[in-house]
């Protein structure tokens, strides 16, 4: 099958590659541009462990084609800190000890980000809602509830000063 030009910005960084038309997105950013943070699990849009922010929006990357994302803009994880200053939600998380495993982490924190850039004073319904894309088999999710409501607050708080 004949590859086709893709141009896309990820993490601020903007490549031109050329890909197969059924490549998917969560591919192009493991295989070809090394940005493994991206997870990969169920490859049907169940787990959200690929979870990438696509113009502002939330998506699953194992869900769309590369070629779909022509011209997009694109944040992983590896483009959430400030260089070495953690985004807050990445903050919280290590505060709140979010984690375990780890591996639903990235996808997390991407819905998180996406999230919160819409909702900046969310009720915790409106946290559960807002990664309900998200499964994680280690936390229970209380402990990602409460760091999520503290980076909304740490976010405000940076905003006001
Ligand atoms: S790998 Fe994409 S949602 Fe599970
Ligand atoms: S921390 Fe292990 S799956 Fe979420």
């Amino acid at each position: 099958m004949e590859k086709e030009l893709l141009r896309i910005t990820v993490n601020n960084q903007y490549y031109e590659l050329y890909v197969k038309p059924k490549t998917l997105l969560v591919e192009v950013l493991r295989n070809h541009l090394d940005l493994s943070g991206t997870k990969r699990g169920c490859d049907s849009a169940s787990c959200g462990l690929c979870t990438v922010i696509l113009n502002g929006t939330a998506v699953k990357s194992c869900s769309i084609l590369a070629l779909q994302a022509e011209g997009a803009e694109i944040l992983t994880v590896e483009g959430l800190a400030d260089g070495s200053r953690l985004h807050p939600i990445q903050k919280a998380f290590l505060d709140y000890g979010a984690f375990q495993c780890g591996f639903c982490t990235s996808g997390m924190l991407m819905s998180a980000k996406a999230f919160l850039d819409e909702n900046q004073n969310p009720t915790p319904e409106e946290i559960k809602k807002g990664i309900h894309g998200n499964l994680c088999r280690c936390t229970g999710y209380s402990s990602i509830l409460r760091a999520i409501k503290a980076a909304a607050e740490d976010i405000d708080r940076e905003k006001k000063a």
